[in-house]
């Protein structure tokens, strides 16, 4: 690859701004194999240099796949005044201004969110058309039957509003595992909310073919792996 400016460089990975950048090269935060960067004009090509911010490896690639476990209580925003969101939870390493969740999660809806900068694939995940499913555990104030379950699957009419059908597992007395490829504002607890039951608690647990990593904990977040970047977006359904 053709060597270019090291300011250039990494602004076009969306890690701070050009003026911001030109003052880490100033500070003596960048190096590159090893030497520190001393001027934003130098050269270098970026499939080859080893670049480091503050000794942490700067890795170049268009797009960034990150799977965290969403705590209650934070915003699914990329950036907000008052309240903390999922963006601010990011680790330095991990951090690009582009980032995004690709689509929302309640404040007080824990479990696998999605950030990522690939506005394309957001989007397919997100399309009812995709057939993207997502599934959910979520916790009610009443004990669930199987009529609940079968209005689930018979579609639920909530006043002007209409949800595909979905299937739904009890798997505790007021516990059940739902499962949708839309992603309406409020679905499920409007879904909940259609038989008279209040949701308590709702966490999302996968995504098309991808599950929540049991070893994360709230807040804390991966890269996908290769295989999940593309499982993200398959038809997998099943309870
Ligand atoms: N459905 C909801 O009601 N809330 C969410 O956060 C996600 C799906």
């Amino acid at each position: 690859m053709a060597l270019q400016r090291i300011d250039k460089i990494l602004s076009s990975q969306n890690i701070a701004s050009r003026s911001e950048i030109k003052a880490m090269v100033k500070a003596g935060r960048i190096c590159a194999d090893g030497s520190t960067v001393k001027r934003p004009e130098e050269k270098y090509d970026p499939e080859t240099t080893l670049l480091t911010l503050d000794g942490q490896e700067l890795r170049f690639r268009k797009y960034l796949y990150i799977m965290m476990n969403k705590p209650q209580g934070v915003l699914s925003a990329s950036n907000d005044k008052y309240a903390k969101t999922v963006i601010d939870l990011l680790p330095e390493e991990l951090y690009r201004r582009d980032l995004f969740p690709a689509g929302r999660l309640d404040k007080d809806t824990e479990g696998f969110l999605l950030i990522t900068n690939d506005g394309e694939l957001a989007h397919k995940m997100l399309s009812p058309k995709s057939h993207v499913y997502k599934l959910y555990e979520a916790t009610t104030d009443r004990t669930l039957h199987e009529e609940d379950v079968a209005a689930f699957r018979a579609g639920i009419r909530c006043g002007d509003q209409t949800f595909l059908p979905a299937d739904m597992k009890i798997i505790a007395p007021n516990k059940a595992l739902v499962e949708i490829c839309e992603g309406k504002f409020h679905q499920v607890k409007k879904m909940f909310s259609a038989v008279g039951a209040e949701v308590t608690a709702l966490k999302r647990l996968r995504i098309g073919g991808v599950s929540l990593d049991e070893h994360l904990p709230p807040g804390a977040c991966r890269e996908l792996k290769d295989q999940e970047i593309i499982d993200i977006l398959s038809h997998y359904h099943g309870l």
